[in-house]
């Protein structure tokens, strides 16, 4: 079954734990937390002390996808926080045979997210061996409510090959811009993990299960 990762991004800040409760009685998902820190993207979310708040009242998956330039230094700071996955830019570091080697033993799962101009023939094959998830980032990283860039379905369909001409079982996870009207596609394509913000908290009665099952 597709996981489905709401992002908290979209959700309501004055009252986050309320949201939290209602998508708790959903089962197989992943709660993704986009933790931006100004500089990598335009915007400015949240970090630990949220964090550490947020996953005392939930035991769904913790999702950290960080738009920061410098991951290396949250490998320790977040270490704390229950995390089940640790998603980094491909573009913010030189060094990434290092630092996905650290964030193993720290994280159960590590991923590499890909903003839409970056091309997935940049990534050597032993590094798709070495990772839990790839990201493909469907809009431009900064912000909710972007439309969909639909171009990100070939890179899906690529990851897919590679997948299975190597036959590997990292996810692959789609981000920005996801509703119910791309999740098939997208599924068919090859993801196995759907992210959707506004789509899921948007819903006008706080029905988020309804839209997370639109989305399956
Ligand atoms: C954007 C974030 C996304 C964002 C998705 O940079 O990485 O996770 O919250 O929001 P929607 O689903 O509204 O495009
Ligand atoms: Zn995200």
């Amino acid at each position: 079954m597709t996981i489905i990762s709401p992002s908290l991004l979209s959700a309501n800040f004055l009252n986050l734990e309320d949201d939290i409760r209602i998508l708790n009685k959903s089962s197989n998902l992943w709660l993704h937390l986009d933790i931006m820190d100004g500089h990598f993207v335009p915007n400015l979310t949240f970090g630990e002390p949220v964090l550490k708040k947020l996953s005392s009242i939930t035991n769904h998956k913790l999702d950290a996808h960080f738009m920061v330039t410098n991951p290396e230094e949250y490998i320790d700071s977040f270490s704390k926080m229950n995390l089940h996955n640790f998603t980094f830019h491909w573009e913010a570091t030189k060094h990434h045979d290092r630092l996905i080697s650290e964030l193993k033993k720290v994280y159960p799962s590590v991923g590499i997210s890909l903003n839409p101009s970056t091309d997935i023939g940049l990534i050597p094959k032993y590094i798709f061996e070495k990772i839990d998830l790839i990201l493909i980032m469907s809009v431009n990283p900064g912000f909710g409510g972007q439309s969909f860039i639909p171009s990100s379905i070939e890179k899906v369909k690529a990851l897919k090959q590679i997948k299975e001409i190597n036959k590997l079982s990292f996810e692959i996870q789609v981000d920005g811009g996801v509703s119910d009207k791309n999740a098939n596609e997208l599924r068919e394509a090859g993801a196995t993990n759907l992210v959707a913000g506004s789509f899921i908290f948007s819903e006008t009665n706080r029905d988020f299960d309804k839209q997370i099952n639109l989305l399956r």
